[in-house]
């Protein structure tokens, strides 16, 4: 006779992330401070990380419960070790490090691209979530969630972007190679790839009617991406529920991807 599953007297619930210690870099503004929001609202502990101190504090008086806020540059590997030490010794511990800082200031072709402002795409969006995921993994010391802000246009090319898609093509490498690396220490490591979501980002994207059509033209679902459409893609990879999830890559895209 085959062996049923044993079934558990409760199951985890793919949103609960209820006193969860949860670092958010990026979430002074757009996507990053929706993200403050629903954690907090979900009653996690946020720690909110940017350059903008004042940003944050904004932040920090709009979210409920306890939050901590910490001013300085993701691609500092001392800052990012310090944020995660300084969790640790506030909170005791560390369960979730959202890397979601990013940019992205320029549109244009290769050889209007500055290599500067390529090095510094590279710096943000890519090295800034390595040493950001390399100071969590340091002090999970009982597992916990890493979680990237990729992009879909680090799965499909867009004519003037190939800094910020190949930034973000190389988030995927790097979650993949981490979830194999960090597997038996039980730390989870993910991409949610967002579509196309109003925020200060998207500002001039939308700000230019053919852009935006052409966003709307590849959308199958026909709108931009809105507030309530994307924290539930994090708290479920923040949550018990994803144990087994590694490697990942989760598009809320509204349907991009398909065409
Ligand atoms: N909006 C979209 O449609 C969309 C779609 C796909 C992916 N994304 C990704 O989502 C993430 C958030 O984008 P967003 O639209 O919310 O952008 P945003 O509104 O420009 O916010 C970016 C946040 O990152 C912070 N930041 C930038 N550089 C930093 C650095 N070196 N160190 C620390 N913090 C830094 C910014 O604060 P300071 O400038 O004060 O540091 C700000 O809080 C990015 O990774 C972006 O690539 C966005």
């Amino acid at each position: 006779m085959t062996e049923e599953i044993k079934i558990p007297a409760e199951f985890p619930r793919g949103s609960d992330v209820a006193g969860k210690r949860v670092v958010i870099t990026g979430a002074g503004r757009g996507l990053g401070r929706l993200l403050a929001h629903a954690f907090s609202q979900a009653g996690a502990q946020v720690s909110l990380v940017a350059r903008t101190e004042t940003d944050l504090k904004t932040v920090a008086a709009e979210i409920p419960g306890e939050s901590l806020v910490f001013s300085g540059d993701v691609t500092d590997a001392y800052f990012n070790d310090s944020v995660a030490d300084a969790v640790v010794a506030e909170w005791g511990g560390l369960d979730v490090w959202i890397c979601n800082a990013g940019i992205s200031p320029i549109v244009a072709g290769p050889c209007a691209t500055d290599p500067a402002v390529w090095r510094q795409i590279l710096e943000v969006n890519l090295t800034g979530a390595f040493l950001g995921a390399r100071a969590a993994a340091r002090v999970m010391t009982s597992g916990g969630r890493l979680i990237f802000t990729g992009s879909v246009l680090g799965e499909r090319p867009h004519e003037g972007l190939s800094a910020y898609g190949a930034s973000k093509a190389g988030l995927v490498g790097l979650a993949k190679g981490l979830a194999l690396d960090l597997a038996l220490s039980d730390i989870t490591v993910n991409v949610v790839a967002p579509g196309w979501f109003d925020s200060p980002l998207a500002e001039t994207w939308k700000a230019t009617p053919a852009r935006a059509e052409r966003v709307l033209a590849h959308t199958p679902q026909g709108r931009w991406g809105a507030a309530a459409d994307l924290p539930a893609a994090y708290q479920f990879l923040a949550s018990d529920a994803s144990a087994f999830i590694t490697g990942t890559v989760v598009n809320v895209d509204g349907g991009y991807l398909l065409k």
